[in-house]
Formats: C-alpha cells, structure tokens, sequence
C-alpha cells in the first residue's frame, strides 16, 4: 500500500486502523476498543487494555528466542568504553533492579525521578519502572539543580535514580551535589536515591537515604512484569513552556507501544534485528522514544552513544560508530550535522570509514536547513529525511514514511502527515486557511495514540496552553503552512520557545531567572541566529533607577545566574545593558524587532511602538557585542 492509501484509511476508520496496529503488541487483556472519547478533551486510547511496557520491549523477545541478540550498544568514545547487552543480560538486569526498586516501596503509579548520563544504566533504570508499574520521569544531566527541584516538586517522586557523574568534553559533571542541593530545595522530598557510582567520580553517599546501585541489588528476588491499565502513565517528561515552571507531559502506556512500534518500519524503515542509533540525550523526548522504547519493541539494537560529534575525539564520531556497528539508521538533530560540517567542511574523514550499512539519515528538533541536508546527502549519499514532532506528540506529525513509500522531498518540508494526524492552518480567529497560508498549525483532536491525555497534575494548564485558542484542535505552537499536495511547512515558534542545539528552552524562563538579579528592573531575552546551534539566548537588561555599578559586571553576572538555576545547557552567554526596552503603547515588549535587528533582517516598526528612538539604542548596544554577525 501506498502513502495516500494508508492515510486515508486512518482517517475513514481510525478505530480499525489503530485496533489493527495493535495487533504488534504482546496484551496480557486486548483492547475492547482503541480510542476511548468519554471525557474529552482528556482522550485515551486502549485503555482498558493489560499490558507492561518492559515485556513488549525486553522479554518477549527473550521468550521468542532472540534473547542473544544485541539489544543495547553503549558506545563512549568519551570514556573509551564499548559495551554490548544482549535481551536476556538487559532482561536481567531490568528484572533485578526492578526487584530492588520494588523491595524499597517503589510501586505501581509511584514515580521515580531518573538523573543519568547516557549509559545503559539509564535505559535499565527507565525498564525496570515500566517493568513494576513505576512512572519514571527523566532529567536531562544539563539541568541545575534548580530545575531537578522544580521537576521533584511536581512530580512528588518516591525515589531518584542517578549516576554520580557525567562527563562533558574536559570536564566531569559531579551530579550528586546537584542533586543534595535540588533536594534540599525541594518542598516534596523523595525517600531514597539509588546510585551507580561511576569510577571517574565517586560520590559521597547520605547515610539513610541514599543507596549504592549495586549493593541495594544484592539478595533480591528479581521482579515479575506487573500488568497495567493502557492508560497508566507510563511517563512524565518535563518540557518548557512560557514560564519557568516546567510542564509535564504524560505519556500513556498503551498508545505510546502501539504507536512507536508502528513507526518503526514505516517511517524508519527497520527490520527486527537491524542497528538503529538515535544520536540524542535519554533527557529528551527523542531519547524516550528512539533510544529507549521503539528500537527495542521492534527488536532493534539501539545504540547509547556517549560523546558529541566532534571533539571525541573528532568530526569523525558518528562515522566511526556507524561503521563499527553496522548502523543502518542514523537519527540526530541538524545542528549536530552543522557541528561536523564546520569541523571537517569537505569531509576528508568520511572517506575513510566503510558506511554502507547506513541506509538513511533522519533529522528533527529544529528545523533542517537546506545547506546541512545538501551537506549530508553528499556525504553520505544516503536520503536525508527531515521529520517534524514535539515532546507533546512522542513521534511524528509530518515525516517521509521511507518504510511505506518514500515520497518526493522538497527542501524546507518534513513532508506529510502520519495516519493519527489531521493538521489544519488556523488564523488568528480560528479560521480554517487554505492552502499555501501560513497560520497556525493545529491538529484536530483527538491526537493519536502515544501523544500525550494531558499535563501532570496540571488539567486545566494542558486546556490552556493547548485546546483553548483553537475548540476542537490541538495547538502546536508553530506556525507554518500545508502546500497545495499537502507537504507541511514549519516555519517558526508561536510563542517563547527557542531552539539551541536541538533544545528545547523558554526564553520566558530565563527571563524569570535574569529579573531575579537585585540591579535588574526589567529584561528580554529574545534568540537569534546562530550557525552552529541554530538559536542563542540573548539578554537586554535595563537597571533598576540610580544604579551605578559596571554594566559588564551586572551582564555577566546575570549570565552566571542563569546558569546556575537553568543551567549551562540553555547556551546563556549574551547580555546587554540597555537604557529602556522596544514596547508597543499597551506596553508589549517588541522581543521580535529586537531578535530581527540582532540577525540583521528587515522589520517592520509597529505603528503602536511608543517611542521610535529606542530602536536605535538597541540597534547600538548589539553593534557593541557584534551584531548583526554580517556587519
Ligand atoms: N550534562 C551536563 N552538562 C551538559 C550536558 C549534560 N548532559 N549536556 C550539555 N551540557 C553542557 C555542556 O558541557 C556545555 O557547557 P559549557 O557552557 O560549560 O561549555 C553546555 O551544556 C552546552 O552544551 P552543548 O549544547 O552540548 O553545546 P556544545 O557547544 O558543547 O556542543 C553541539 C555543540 C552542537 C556539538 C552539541 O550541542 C550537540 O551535540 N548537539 C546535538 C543535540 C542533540 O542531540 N539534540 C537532541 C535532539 S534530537
Ligand atoms: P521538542 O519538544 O524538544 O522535541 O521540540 C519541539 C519543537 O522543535 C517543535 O515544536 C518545533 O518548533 C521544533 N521542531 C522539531 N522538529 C522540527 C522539524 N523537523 N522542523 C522544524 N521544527 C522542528
């Protein structure tokens, strides 16, 4: 079947289509049903469904008899290390840990707080959650503490899981004293750590509280698989919204299975058995799905790297583990790709490694431009297929199905959208837009299966944030436009969020945190462009009347502080002091004039701006830190 035949059959039956795609998934009780509509607009889908997530991504495999096959390759030119987990060493040490986990009180519906760098210990510890039922909810290690506290607080969390360390090109990150401090700030404290020590940094461990790894393992039984309902969150994963507080995503257990393991072969277009990488973070929405529970549903290997793309110790990283590994699919962020291209432009170290096993490379997070895909496909002279989702959707809205049927790519385009997905182009009063308009993008409810019911203990923010503005669909927060044969074209962000480096921060956030600083009366962070990272944060701080002190001290000190409460993952390097911000008369900060003057594009002055001659304040301070780059 083709593309077009298969999206119209979700959409002239989605309960057939979608009860037909859960056959892939091993139920200890089917489905009755798949979508269950009774309190919109809180859908679930296969919910009075038994299933256990760990069984479909680890121990079927071992009963159907694969259980020597690679399931995990831990790849970390950082450390030096190789490593390779077959399905039953992985089932083992799910099922231990799980067992430890449950013999400290950990059950079914308790959440535990997971703070790892990318090892297989991470990928053990978000299994054996889902193995006992446990909702895990994983924070990326670029995070402060101030950020793991304000995800304990919200997600109560009986447990954290953590490793000591994580190591950063020529430094160690010591994650224990990140986690004591986020703790100690926290109002709801969890009631153990677990903690794999790493041997490039041993942490101090708190007596009656904290646990080593692998001694609170020792004399366990392991843990059976406990069946839960398809609604039972099986994670939270706290993503940024406008405000410093983090929103969590919910993800459901049934939906989630059944959608990801679908996606396998017909958009990544795997077989069971083959190597398949997702060069991201177990932080990210990515890393849930493409590190953790898609590649093993589907019995694919999946690989950990722990490195960047260059630097570990060159542009030739991926390379390397592509061909040591036999990967067939690559999937990773374009600005890791701009990265590379920068470091070896004319890719003199391509040609030095055997890539024929890699059959496509994938691309989301940010929007891919043409130059890095031109720069790939050359390359690697594989497809370069750009595809378009959030952490509120878990996979994606628009891709090329290369398993299905790969369809023409056209530059600028993730292509088209997935079975589950029917995106419509609002305007402002929630008018439908024809084709060709740019608007708002909204997919009309109910979102398929393995998207996201609803926020964590948050009904009426997810109303707010999602449903409110457009009664009936789902807003996504970019804007763009479908063409006339329904290639999806995603432009830019409807509201605060950037992207650097393929993450996903709020501006907004770090504002909060700037405005914090006792000389600060008001702030803008607004992002540019970057050619590395795609967007940076940058500040535009006014003082509050009669101070006095050094504008760079106060700059560079609101930098620090965002880094100690973000922390050094937001990229927060650029703050300027300025007399007075850009506002229309009703008093809105004009943060896109201000963000197009620092790329050195055209604007258009509002006609409301109150006082014209700021403008030319701004336009002076940014020459001062060298922007626009051009000039
Ligand atoms: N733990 C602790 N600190 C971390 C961290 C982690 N897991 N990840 C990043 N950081 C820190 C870095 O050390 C750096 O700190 P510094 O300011 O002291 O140098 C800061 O956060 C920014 O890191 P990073 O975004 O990695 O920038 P970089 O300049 O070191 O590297 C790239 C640039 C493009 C190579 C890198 O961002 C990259 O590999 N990106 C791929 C993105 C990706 O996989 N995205 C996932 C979506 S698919
Ligand atoms: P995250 O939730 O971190 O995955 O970030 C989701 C956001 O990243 C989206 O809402 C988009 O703004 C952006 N994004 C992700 N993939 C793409 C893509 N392929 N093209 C353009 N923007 C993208």
């Amino acid at each position: 079947m083709k593309y077009k035949e298969i999206y119209d059959n979700w959409k002239t039956d989605p309960e057939a289509f979608w009860m037909k795609t859960a056959e892939a998934i091993d139920w200890i009780q089917p489905p009755s049903r798949a979508l269950f509509p009774e309190n919109p607009p809180f859908y679930q889908w296969f919910a009075d469904a038994r299933v256990n997530g760990c069984w479909n991504a680890v121990d079927r495999h071992v009963e159907s008899g694969f259980g020597d096959q690679a399931a995990v390759i831990y790849a970390s030119p950082i450390t030096g290390t190789e490593q390779s987990l077959t399905f039953r060493e992985l089932r083992d040490q799910v099922a231990q840990l799980a067992g430890a986990l449950a013999s400290q009180g950990l059950g079914k519906g308790d959440r535990a707080i997971i703070y790892m760098p990318m090892i297989p210990e991470a990928l053990v510890a978000m299994l054996a959650c889902a193995r006992i039922g446990a909702i895990h909810s994983v924070v990326f290690g670029g995070f402060a503490s101030h950020e793991l506290a304000a995800r304990i607080n919200d997600a109560s969390p009986k447990c954290i899981i953590a490793a000591s360390c994580g190591i950063e090109p020529g430094k160690i990150v010591d994650y224990k004293p990140l986690i004591d401090d986020a703790i100690e700030l926290a109002e709801n404290k969890p009631e153990f750590c677990v903690v794999f020590q790493r041997r490039q940094s041993i942490a101090d461990l708190a007596d009656g509280r904290d646990l080593d790894w692998h001694e609170f393992q020792r004399h366990v039984e392991p843990a059976p698989c406990v069946p839960v309902e398809g609604s039972h969150p099986s994670y939270i994963l706290y993503t940024s919204g406008t405000t410093g507080q983090p929103k969590g995503i919910v993800r459901s257990t049934a939906g989630h299975l059944v959608a990801l393991q679908w996606t396998m072969k017909n958009i990544y277009d795997v077989e069971p058995g083959d190597v398949f990488w997702a060069a991201s973070d177990v932080g990210w929405v990515v890393g849930h799905s493409y590190i953790c529970y898609a590649p093993l549903l589907h019995r694919n290997t999946t690989v950990m790297f722990e490195g960047k793309p260059v630097g570990t110790p060159d542009a030739a990283a991926f390379w390397r583990v592509i061909q040591d590994h036999g990967v067939r699919v690559l999937f990773t962020a374009p600005t890791a790709f701009r990265a590379i291209k920068r470091a070896d432009p004319t890719g003199k170290l391509v040609k030095d490694f055997d890539l024929s096993s890699l059959k496509t490379l994938f691309l989301a997070g940010e929007r891919a431009d043409p130059d890095t895909i031109d720069w790939a496909e050359r390359q690697l002279k594989v497809p370069v297929v750009d595809h378009w989702w959030q952490t509120e959707t878990g996979w994606s809205i628009a891709a090329n199905p290369m398993g299905i049927e790969k369809l023409p790519v056209k530059p600028g385009s993730p292509s088209v959208p997935m079975p589950g997905y029917d995106i419509r182009i609002m305007n402002d009063n929630g008018e439908e837009l024809p084709s060709g308009e740019l608007g708002a993008i909204t997919v009309k409810l109910p979102l398929p299966p393995g998207t996201f019911p609803t926020l964590w203990n948050a009904d009426d923010r997810f109303r707010k944030t999602y449903l409110d503005k457009f009664p009936g669909y789902y807003e996504t927060g970019d804007a763009g436009y479908v063409d006339e044969f329904g290639y999806v074209f995603v432009m830019a962000r409807t509201d605060d969020v950037i992207n650097v480096a393929g993450h996903r921060l709020s501006t907004g956030a770090m504002e909060e945190v700037v405005a914090g600083h006792p000389d600060v009366a008001e702030c803008a962070v607004v992002g540019i462009e970057d050619s590395l990272k795609g967007q940076v944060p940058l500040a535009f701080i006014c003082l509050n009347a009669g101070c006095a002190r050094n504008h760079s001290a106060i700059a560079s000190e609101c930098v620090q502080l965002v880094r100690d409460v973000i922390g050094p993952v937001a990229a927060f390097k650029l703050a300027t002091v300025v007399d007075r911000l850009p506002k229309t008369r009703s008093g809105k900060i004009l943060r896109g004039v201000m963000a197009k003057i620092a790329d050195g594009k055209s604007y258009r002055m509002p006609a409301t701006i109150d006082d014209p001659a700021i403008i030319a304040e701004i336009e002076t301070s940014l020459k001062s830190l060298g922007y626009p780059i051009s000039q």
